[in-house]
């Protein structure tokens, strides 16, 4: 299966949220983040309290809505390209009838294996530009937009949302100490069927080539300790932090990670 690494362009948008979706159905801050349907148990509830009870549940603990969460992650890859973001995808190059059969599996030309999404490092003495602020105001209105369109989040647990924030903004303030910023590796995903070929290397390379030449640092942050931090001290970055999320008893951990730029040998 031969795979290119290209920009993401828009009209892959569709193929990187698909992408994204599958690469992390099992990931634990998305399942620690959005509600657990299984936690809910309408028929033990009196019926006014039901009504109510259903209202929260729609504005607020609604199940996951894989078509809510699409257009969400569309939107933000939108204003990722529009910001120029470098946003790499993985997409399938050979030929028709050279499909890959393996098992159910069947991997078309075109298809997206994966997406690698990080931002640009900011100095800690530029400020916003005009047009990032623009875009974060078209994004928080397409956003409300999904909100009237699918009537509220699509299960994503907002209280959850607010603490892997502070959480995450805490660790940035402690942790990204370099005047000159970080490339900060948002997302990177490889469907699973393409895991362990060198997809995922091949999208961090993409940026990590550029930081080892501006001599700046990558940084990252992995839900899943096992076996992504392996995956990525292979690829040169060191574990600085561990952080937690927690809602009561219910924890998210966080695997901070750092990569120094590498100078040319
Ligand atoms: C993490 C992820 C992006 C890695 O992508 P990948 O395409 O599978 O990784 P690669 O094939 O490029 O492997 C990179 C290196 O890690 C090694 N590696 C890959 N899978 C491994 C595993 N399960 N255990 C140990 N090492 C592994 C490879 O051998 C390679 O090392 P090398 O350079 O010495 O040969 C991918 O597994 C993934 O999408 N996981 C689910 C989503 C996720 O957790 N994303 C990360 C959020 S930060």
């Amino acid at each position: 299966m031969a795979i290119e690494i290209v920009p993401l362009a828009k009209s892959d948008i569709a193929g990187a949220v698909d992408c994204v979706q599958k690469a992390f159905a099992d990931d634990p801050y998305f399942r620690w983040a959005f509600n657990d349907p299984s936690q809910v148990c309408p028929a033990l509830v009196p019926i006014c309290i039901m009504i109510i009870f259903r209202l929260i549940l729609t504005l607020r603990l609604a199940q996951f809505n894989i078509q809510r969460n699409a257009a969400s992650l569309a939107a933000h890859f939108e204003y990722g390209i529009n910001c120029n973001c470098p946003i790499s995808i993985a997409k399938v190059t050979h030929a028709v009838d050279d499909k890959k059969i393996d098992g159910e599996v069947q991997l078309t030309p075109g298809t997206v294996v994966g997406v690698g999404w990080w931002y640009s490092p900011q100095s800690v003495s530029a400020s916003q530009t005009w047009s990032v602020w623009a875009q974060e105001c078209i994004l928080s209105f397409r956003q409300f937009l999904n909100n009237v369109r699918f009537l509220g989040r699509g299960g994503l647990n907002i209280s959850r949302y607010w603490i892997w924030k502070q959480v995450q903004n805490e660790a940035h303030e402690a942790l990204w100490t370099d005047p000159h910023g970080y490339y900060f590796c948002n997302m990177v995903g490889v469907s699973s069927e393409a895991r362990g070929m060198g997809v995922g290397k091949r999208l961090m390379e993409s940026v990590m080539e550029k930081a080892d030449q501006e001599g700046v640092s990558c940084y990252l942050e992995s839900s899943k300790g096992y076996p992504n931090v392996t995956i990525y001290e292979k690829m040169g970055f060191e574990l600085v932090k561990e952080i937690e999320c927690a809602d009561g008893g219910d924890i998210c951990k966080l695997y901070c990670m750092i990569r120094h730029p590498k100078a040319k040998s």
